[in-house]
């Protein structure tokens, strides 16, 4: 796992958005996972700018999102306004797990066929919650799963409780497995301020278990962390 260091959010936006364009732009066929939070705002707002300076075509790109809420399109109405209204990629490029599907087991197997017909992931995207959660796979999920309905731990439902005014917040969701994250290529996680210090220091310091889900990263052969100086407060080396 490689650590790259920034002084903050804005810094660690630009970056993302850097590395994730260069990607872009460079390769002939891409599928991009991507996360939505708090987190990641800053790389969309670069990305689509960078994507309007350089007339960049999507036309090459798709996309596959980590997760959505059940009864709710929370995440797709993020997607569109933070990032796919911004570039003007083809709306069946972009593929997030149905979260008002009728049958939600079909929907989760329907979503792993999806990344198997993309053909994989290859970049994929990450936040971290601050429990240690990957995509909405909180403390206990198994490593090898995959696509599933999850229900959220209280910590998670808190933490994201801002993000409901107009809603009833939902208590469940369909979050790609761990199994599936780990199958991308290429993992890029981004963490910013304090309140992901505890789940940072676990995961470059802790052992892996799955209390706290981000340490099997320390699995994947390729792997880098992009995290702030809040993020990196209770980290060893820093201290
Ligand atoms: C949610 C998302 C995760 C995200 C996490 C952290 O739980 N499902 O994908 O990483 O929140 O979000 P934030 O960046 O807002 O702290």
């Amino acid at each position: 796992m490689r650590l790259i260091k920034v002084s903050d959010e804005e810094e660690l936006s630009r970056l993302a958005a850097e590395y994730v364009f260069s990607k872009i732009k460079s390769s002939e066929k891409i599928v991009l996972g991507l996360a939505t939070g708090r987190t990641p705002l800053g790389m969309y707002r670069h990305l689509s700018k960078y994507s309007k300076e350089y007339k960049q075509s999507y036309s090459h790109v798709h996309t596959v999102n980590l997760d959505e809420y059940v009864g709710s399109r929370a995440y797709h109405d993020y997607m569109q306004q933070n990032f796919f209204d911004h570039i003007g990629i083809h709306k069946n490029q972009t593929h997030l797990p149905d979260g008002i599907a009728v049958d939600l087991e079909k929907e989760c197997k329907r979503y792993e066929e999806v990344i198997i017909q993309l053909g994989g992931i290859d970049l994929q995207v990450l936040g971290i919650g601050q429990n240690g959660h990957i995509g909405f796979n909180e403390p206990g999920t198994d490593f090898s799963s995959r696509t599933h309905v999850v229900e959220l731990t209280e910590s998670t439902l808190s933490a994201n409780a801002k993000y409901f005014t107009h809603e009833k917040q939902p208590r469940r969701a369909i979050t790609m497995g761990i199994g599936t994250i780990l199958e991308s290529n290429e993992i890029l996680l981004l963490a910013s301020g304090e309140k992901k210090a505890r789940a940072l220091r676990e995961l470059f310091q802790g052992t892996m278990n799955s209390d706290i889900p981000a340490t099997v990263l320390n699995h994947h052969p390729n792997v880098t962390v992009l995290a702030d100086e809040g993020a990196r407060s209770l980290l060893e080396e820093e201290s």
